[in-house]
């Protein structure tokens, strides 16, 4: 799929999943357009754990209710760090991002959907409980997770506010 197709059709995709594999190579490609997104002085911060086994799958759906999650193939995991790498500065949360934005185009453009979970991870200590299921350090922080799987419903991307809203020239 072309750039600029992926970047129209990524959605975010609450609804359950396809009965249908999502091979290894498949997923080691997503992530590694996450390994190539760019991090604040290079650093690299965010690491990625890919959940491809069932019964852990089902073990992070007990944390965090969802289809999205119980029904998902694999569930890339993004793990952020946070060391001083610029005059104090950390980058840890724009990394990830990025890497996350990066992975999101690979999943719709290899025919996949996602959805980028960040604020569910917040409540009830759930980013906590993922991260002591997977053996996470502890000074290292689960902070994006993306169920992946074939969709069974078809979603489209939310309306966006026209350009002329968002974004000017030369001047705010
Ligand atoms: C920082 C951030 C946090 C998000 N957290 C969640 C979340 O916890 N759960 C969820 O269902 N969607 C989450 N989303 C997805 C947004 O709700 C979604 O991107 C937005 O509604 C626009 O829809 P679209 O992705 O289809 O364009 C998050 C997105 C971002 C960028």
């Amino acid at each position: 799929m072309e750039l600029f197709e992926a970047i129209e059709k990524r959605h975010s995709y609450r609804f359950g999943f396809k009965d249908q594999a999502v091979p290894r190579e498949d997923l080691v490609r997503i992530v590694q357009a996450g390994i190539q997104a760019p991090s604040g002085c290079n650093a690299q911060t965010t690491s990625f754990v890919i959940v491809d086994e069932p019964e852990l799958i089902a073990k992070i759906n007990e944390v965090i209710t969802k289809r999205v999650i119980g029904e998902a193939k694999a569930i890339i995991v993004c793990v952020a760090s946070h060391p001083d790498v610029y005059h104090g500065m950390s980058f840890g949360v724009e990394d990830c991002a990025a890497a996350v934005e990066n992975m999101l185009l690979a999943i719709t453009a290899l025919g996949y959907a996602t959805v980028w979970m960040d604020g569910a991870l917040r409540c009830d200590e759930s980013a906590q409980q993922i991260a002591a299921l997977l053996g996470v350090p502890e000074e290292r922080e689960v902070r994006i997770i993306l169920p992946v799987g074939v969709p069974e419903q078809r979603v489209v991307q939310k309306e966006k506010k026209p350009f002329e809203e968002r974004a000017s020239f030369n001047r705010f």
